[in-house]
């Protein structure tokens, strides 16, 4: 994290986010599938949020009306999720991904599941080609 610090600092300043922390999923965590399940839920953050990828890659679902559109994340990428956007993420079934997670609040973090069923003809991201 201070490798990042002045990137951090700077996002803080642009965005107002008020609080930040690291994800890491790995392809020999013991618990991915279980990961892998939750990132995969359908959900929203009450808050903004800034997904900032450091290490691996992923591809986020945002679903917007009748649509889905897929966003694969490298490093260096930086995504925004607006609040109340439904989506997911999918790191493949070894997930290689680290990413600094910014939020406007210091319980912007947790997510509330929508319970929907992911559309069927979308491909499921299988990680790193
Ligand atoms: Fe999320």
């Amino acid at each position: 994290m201070a490798a990042y610090a002045d990137d951090i600092r700077l996002l803080q300043t642009r965005g107002g986010y008020q609080s930040f922390d690291l994800i890491r999923l790995k392809p020999d965590d013991p618990e991915r599938a279980e990961s892998r399940k939750k990132f995969l839920s359908e959900h929203i953050h009450s808050d903004d949020g800034v997904r900032y990828c450091i290490e691996g890659q992923g591809q986020f679902y945002i679903r917007t009306g009748d649509y889905v559109h897929a966003l694969e994340v490298t490093v260096g990428d930086l995504i925004s999720v607006p609040a109340g956007a439904l989506h997911w993420f999918n790191g493949g079934e070894k997930p290689s991904f680290t990413a600094i997670r910014l939020f406007t609040t210091p319980d912007g973090w947790a997510a509330t599941f929508t319970g929907a069923g992911l559309p069927g003809n979308i491909p499921l991201y299988e990680g790193e080609r």
